[in-house]
């Protein structure tokens, strides 16, 4: 099949865009590079040990859309294109909806003009927003505590509404609990700009010396430990899934939320743990008070991912934690040759 991922060079597209290839697939990329380096290209090509057909472009510039999805007869489309930074997304609300929610509309008028119309979607767990009982199945109620999680809930009604107009379209929202982890290569993995704002990759900068230590964010919730308690998926399982919810769509029409977790949630501390445990050194760390908005526990029912797209997240926190690790000395090596 031949697949368009909107933002392949990411994080997450660039580990699907993989997965995807290693199992047959031809993967066409395109990516306006804000948030991704064509390094990722030559390493993604070192990787599979295949060429990609890499376009640089905006999904909000549908004609360009239109032509990729003709040039490379388009089976398929995964969205990955978008901005993701809650705290950024309350600074600039119109960026944020620009690029997600007309990036989507952008993204549904070529496939439509072009007669594509199966697409997977990188939706998040924020759609569930505080959460009214656990694990969050996918028939949680849904709404958004900023303009990010807006963007997310908007392009899902939006999708579902789209596929409720024609019933050729086939769509599934995947929602990710919290991706963290790198290939087992080194070669691919999350390398945020500037200091990270997700747990994971400021542990790993602060394991590297790049960071002093470890802001724990408040450990008066009503946990076990008292931080806060998270559903951590393997960016590897994570990508397996978009392969799963590709073949699902061959069967199945219509408009579709399916979560991609593990169903285990793990607290702050623990993953603390877990990442020494990998590297065999602690992690200085202190606890300061709480960041606004986080809520205390949150963690996926993942029975529809398994019955609808006979996909389970195999990876463990062990593994999630020394991939991360792997990474980060792949890229302080590779900068010290540099
Ligand atoms: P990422 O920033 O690493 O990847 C997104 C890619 O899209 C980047 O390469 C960026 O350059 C590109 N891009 C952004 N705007 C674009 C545009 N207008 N046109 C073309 N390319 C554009 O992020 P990621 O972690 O790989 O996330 C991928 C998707 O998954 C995003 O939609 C994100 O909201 C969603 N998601 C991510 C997480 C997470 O924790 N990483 C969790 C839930 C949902
Ligand atoms: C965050 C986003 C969420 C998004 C997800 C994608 C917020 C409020 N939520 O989720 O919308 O879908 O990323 O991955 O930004 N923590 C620390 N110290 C740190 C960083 C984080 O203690 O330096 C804690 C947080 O309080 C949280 C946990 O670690 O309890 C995980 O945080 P993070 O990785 O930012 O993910 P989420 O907040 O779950």
């Amino acid at each position: 099949m031949n697949i368009l991922l909107t933002g392949g060079l990411g994080y997450i597209g660039s580990h699907t865009a993989v997965t995807l290839t290693e199992a047959g697939h031809k993967v066409i990329l395109l990516d306006n590079l804000s948030n991704s380096s064509l390094d990722v290209l030559e390493r993604l090509q070192a990787l599979t040990g295949k060429p990609f057909a890499f376009i640089e472009g905006d999904v909000r510039d549908t004609p360009l859309l239109s032509k990729m999805l003709a040039d490379y007869r388009i089976d398929s489309v995964v969205h990955f294109a978008g901005l993701k930074a809650v705290g950024e997304s309350l600074e600039k609300p119109v960026e944020y909806f620009s690029n997600n929610v007309q990036g989507a509309i952008s993204l549904l008028q070529a496939m439509n003009d072009s007669g594509v119309y199966k697409l997977v979607f990188s939706s998040s767990a924020t759609v569930y927003g505080e959460p009214e009982y656990l694990p969050l199945d996918e028939v949680h109620p849904t709404s958004a505590t900023n303009p990010y999680g807006r963007t997310k809930l908007h392009i899902e009604e939006m999708l579902e509404d789209v596929s409720s107009s024609n019933s050729e379209w086939r769509i599934v929202c995947l929602r990710y609990f919290n991706p963290v982890g790198a290939h087992p290569s080194g070669l691919i993995g999350e390398d945020p700009s500037g200091i990270p704002n997700n747990l994971m990759p400021y542990i790993a900068r602060v394991a590297s010396g790049a960071l002093p230590e470890l802001n724990i964010f408040g450990d008066d919730y009503p946990t076990e430990d008292g931080t806060a308690i998270r559903d951590y998926i393997h960016v590897c399982d994570l990508a397996e899934g978009h392969g799963a919810a590709i073949n699902y769509l061959d069967n199945q029409k219509g408009w579709h939320a399916i979560n991609l977790g593990t169903g285990q949630g793990h607290s702050v501390f623990e993953m603390v743990r877990t990442f020494e445990k990998a590297i065999g050194q602690s992690l200085p760390h202190r606890v300061t008070a709480r960041r606004a908005g986080d809520v205390a526990v949150c963690y996926a029912k993942t029975d529809k991912a398994y019955t609808e797209l006979g996909w389970k997240a195999q990876r463990d926190l062990d593994e999630m934690c020394s991939s991360v690790w792997y990474f980060q000395n792949f890229q302080i090596s590779k900068d010290k040759v540099a």
